[in-house]
């Protein structure tokens, strides 16, 4: 983590209390995209609980993740619907593109990439789910373009 800068000054925009420890974990994920270690140790440290009671906290919640997440989650949908209609070349295709493996997050921390098993819609298949946005129908020559739409809003 480059700096604990932002860590103190969530904690003070929550007056330091343990209270509200929940949403402190919130705002530094929204910050990071998880919840670095040392940001854990921080909290424990001002708010003076015990590091264990922050951790139960951060790993009870599905929403919180104490790896480094991108800021885009990449969700390419392998089960068995979109697996026949093509899905594991989508997977391969997103792989190749950002140059990483399922699970892995881009150096430039913007996307992580995981597979689900259906996402409900197999009808649509293949399907990837970006963040909350739905794509149908995928075709290898479309995850380019949509990754692009991503990579281009950062640089609006
Ligand atoms: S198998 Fe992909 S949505 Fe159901």
């Amino acid at each position: 983590m480059e700096s604990s800068m932002s860590v103190d000054s969530i904690l003070n925009k929550w007056n330091n209390e343990a209270d509200s420890l929940i949403s402190i974990l919130l705002d530094i994920q929204s910050e990071y995209n998880y919840l670095p270690k040392e940001a854990l140790i921080t909290v424990a440290e001002i708010l003076n609980i015990p590091l264990i009671q922050v951790y139960s906290a951060a790993t009870f919640y599905k929403v919180f993740s104490l790896k480094p997440r991108g800021k885009h989650i990449i969700n390419v949908c392998i089960g068995t619907a979109c697996h026949v209609r093509g899905g594991e070349r989508i997977v391969d295709e997103v792989k190749k593109k950002l140059g990483i493996d399922v699970g892995e997050t881009t150096r430039d921390k913007l996307f992580t990439l995981e597979t689900v098993r259906c996402l409900g819609c197999c009808a649509l298949g293949p399907v990837v789910l970006i963040d909350n946005t739905y794509y149908s129908h995928v075709t290898q020559k479309m995850v380019g373009a949509i990754l692009n739409e991503y990579k281009k809003g950062e640089n609006k």
